[in-house]
């Protein structure tokens, strides 16, 4: 038998095989195993004979050549139309729930994530507890426990959203400080990083959906010192940098007076850029010392202990953190954005 006769006869049982193989598999795993037998770079049946054509005379390699291509492709429709049939088939590999989970290629933690995990341990360490907030509130704690009574102007401040039955997604994650001064004796030292939503017209600097740091201290004698010392020494602590600080007048129903700590610009040191409208100063964090009408509501005596309470916007550290110059990335779902982090 010439070498012609005997590559044919050799293609001819490979396809025979390949066929009687793949009518009897069932599931994936073994599809592949058979691909790799016949198909596989190194050892596959198929393989061995195709790296054979460079040794070949060039009339041998003409005729046999195109041959074993056939074959090749012949066997790759075969495969292709298994995979497609098990696929549509919703046929499953066998599942062994006893294997560790695959680890995904792709994925990590959101940048508000990561930021807020900093910040957390940062807090953590100054001896703050981590309390989580209700998404859906209602208005006693989102409003009447904070000195906001029903038909308080001041209530046009927050662009509430209402659910049909009354009940607010959180406007601000203020709304623990009632639940907080309840449950437990000062001095109380809590953070509740969260999840926030307002009815905004939104812009690069405004979203519907949006994250607070809320911080409450109470104890004994606390002054405005403690407050400043507190949030300058969580700033530094953040932006890994030595700042320089003031505060301005604000107005909040819960804390009097109300504040607004103000920090150099991190982006250009003080000297001036887009990012502090070049003031060089960056309006970071409205706070200030507890109001007694707070405190007791809270179960708080205003006579014998103080505190102060700050409200911070979590996506704002992220964006100066990363230089992000629009807020509505964060939830777009835009990939070239988040594979960045
Ligand atoms: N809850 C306020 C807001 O969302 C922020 C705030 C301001 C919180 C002052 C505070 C505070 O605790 O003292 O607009």
């Amino acid at each position: 038998m010439g070498l012609d006769q005997n590559l044919a006869s050799q293609l001819k049982s490979i396809e025979d095989k390949v066929a009687s193989e793949l009518k009897q598999c069932s599931d994936l795993d073994a599809l592949q195993k058979i691909k790799a037998y016949f198909l596989g770079r190194k050892k596959g049946k198929l393989t061995q004979l195709i790296k054979l054509i460079p040794s070949l005379s060039i009339n041998e390699r003409k005729i046999l050549g195109p041959k074993i291509n056939q074959t090749k492709n012949k066997l790759l429709t075969l495969f292709q139309e298994k995979e497609k049939a098990f696929a549509s088939s919703n046929v499953k590999s066998f599942f062994d729930p006893t294997l560790p989970g695959e680890k995904p290629i792709y994925g990590h933690l959101h940048p508000i994530t990561q930021v807020c995990y900093e910040a957390e341990d940062i807090f953590e360490k100054m001896g703050f507890e981590i309390v989580e907030p209700f998404e859906i509130d209602d208005d006693f704690h989102v409003f009447e426990t904070l000195n906001i009574p029903q038909g308080h102007p001041a209530r046009d401040m927050w662009d509430t959203f209402w659910t049909e039955d009354n009940f607010i997604p959180i406007t601000h994650t203020s709304a623990m400080q009632n639940r907080i001064l309840k449950s437990v004796k000062p001095p109380i030292r809590a953070i509740v990083p969260g999840r926030c939503f307002r009815h905004e017209a939104t812009d690069a600097r405004h979203e519907h959906t949006f994250y607070q740091i809320e911080g409450v201290y109470v104890d004994q004698n606390i002054s405005l010192a403690d407050l400043l010392g507190t949030l300058l020494s969580f700033l530094e602590a953040f932006f890994q940098q030595k700042l320089k600080y003031k505060i301005q007048p604000s107005y909040f129903p819960f804390v009097e007076p109300g504040l607004e700590f103000l920090i150099s610009c991190v982006i250009c040191k003080g000297r001036g850029c887009a990012t502090c409208g070049h003031s060089g100063w960056l309006e970071l964090i409205p706070c200030g010392p507890i109001h007694p009408n707070v405190l007791k509501m809270g179960g708080v005596n205003p006579e014998k202990y103080s505190g102060f309470a700050w409200g911070m916007g979590l996506d704002r550290l992220v964006m100066l953190r990363f230089a992000i110059e629009d807020i509505r990335l964060f939830h777009s779902g835009n990939l070239r954005f988040l594979e960045q982090f």
